[in-house]
């Protein structure tokens, strides 16, 4: 059966988001702003900082230019009450400890790469295996893990923090001199959008991505289970033992996958399933029911006991939906929280996992003299609460 059409999805969508006028109180005079201070010293004595962008609506986040780390990210519920709906660490001691990936660009590859290789004209070329047989995330340091070159720009109703890196050639064993750029801008209308942008003098590879995880009644409140997610995906890539996906390109119709009508996320989550079982739960890329070559609604998330709500606009063919399966309580976050299974969801927009060396999938090399743009949106939004 075809999927929906972008209609019959949003008609889907209304009982979920009947989305009301926000009750926040707004001061018409009020202007977003951008501050920077210290955030903390690297192990080489470098000093990171932390930007903290708010919207004139008073939605805020802060961002540090060390992994390009959403350290927090405040969004109004249905009643007009900000929480941080980030998981993360207060410090940057937090995020110089072993955690998976809180908030952080991934780059240059977000997601798996099977048995870590790749060809690319016949050249072969290595990367580290820090998952199992496979390259995870960009490698043992990622763009995660790097402190990228930070200024910020004031636009009419928007505020954005620029990032920038330069990766040198074979860093963790990539071709190319990779230049990357991240533009992280707050609107007005309460939407946060991500630009990533790269340009190579070899032909490379390239999947870049944000690995935010997200708890809508604020974070360190418990699991997400509850959360209704509604994903614009008639099909999904299936995935071996070691999550690679095998080329299929599989209907979600009849599967604990079909989140085309908003479902909540643990209605299915360990349902008697070959693939469940194989990601513990959802941790697999979603094929985007795309529309024209724009951003385009991936996703719609509503918290039902608060209101608060979430869309993911994309230009990428794919969606990692993750539901931190693999959180295990034992990382203490921001407030002393600790963030137990499946206490968070991201939702990564990228190209298909291990594409390098899938052919049939949207090709995700990089050629000189080529640019590399990619563009996701997050829409804060509201609902009528459930109780
Ligand atoms: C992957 C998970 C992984 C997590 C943290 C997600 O993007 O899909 O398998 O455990 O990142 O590393």
């Amino acid at each position: 059966m075809a999927g929906p059409t972008r209609r019959q999805w949003f008609q889907a969508a209304l009982p979920a988001a009947a989305l009301l006028a926000s009750c926040k109180s707004v001061d018409k005079g009020a202007r977003g702003s951008v501050t920077v201070q210290e955030f903390g010293k690297l192990p080489n004595g470098e000093t990171a900082q932390l930007f903290i962008l708010k919207n004139r609506n008073g939605i805020e986040t802060a961002i540090t230019n060390y992994g390009g780390i959403i350290v927090t990210l405040k969004t109004y519920d249905a009643r007009g009450l900000l929480a941080d709906v980030a998981l993360g660490f207060e410090t940057l001691d937090g995020y110089l400890r072993p955690h998976p990936y809180f908030g952080a660009i991934i780059g240059r590859y977000g997601n798996r790469i099977g048995k870590a290789r790749f060809t690319l004209d016949g050249v072969t070329y290595t990367l580290a295996k820090n998952d199992g047989e496979n390259s995870l995330h960009g490698g043992v340091e990622g763009f995660d893990k790097k402190l990228w070159k930070a200024r910020t720009e004031a636009g009419p109703g928007s505020q954005t923090l620029v990032l920038s890196y330069t990766s040198p050639d074979g860093e963790e064993g990539y071709p190319g001199t990779l230049q990357t750029e991240v533009r992280y801008t707050l609107s007005d209308d309460d939407s946060f959008r991500i630009d990533y942008l790269a340009t190579t003098d070899k032909k490379t590879v390239v999947n870049l991505t944000n690995h935010t995880y997200f708890n809508l009644k604020g974070q360190g409140n418990g699991d997400i289970l509850d959360h209704e997610i509604q994903i614009n995906a008639s099909r999904f890539t299936p995935v071996d033992e070691g999550l690679i996906p095998t080329g299929e390109l599989r209907p979600v119709e009849g599967t604990p996958f079909d989140f085309r009508k908003p479902a909540r996320i643990g209605a299915r989550i360990d349902a008697d399933d070959e693939q469940i079982r194989r990601g513990r739960g959802y941790d697999h890329n979603f094929v985007l029911d795309r529309e024209g070559e724009g951003l385009s609604l991936a996703a719609r998330v509503i918290e039902p006991s608060t209101g608060r709500g979430l869309e993911v606009w994309t230009t990428e063919p794919g969606m990692q939906f993750y539901t931190g399966n693999f959180l295990d309580g034992s990382l203490v976050g921001k407030g002393g929280k600790a963030y137990p299974r499946r206490s968070g969801f991201c939702l990564e927009t990228q190209h298909f996992p291990d594409s390098p060396n899938q052919p049939a999938f949207p090709s995700t090399v990089l050629e000189p003299g080529k640019e590399y743009r990619s563009a996701t949106v997050w829409k804060f939004i509201t609902a009528q609460p459930k109780k």
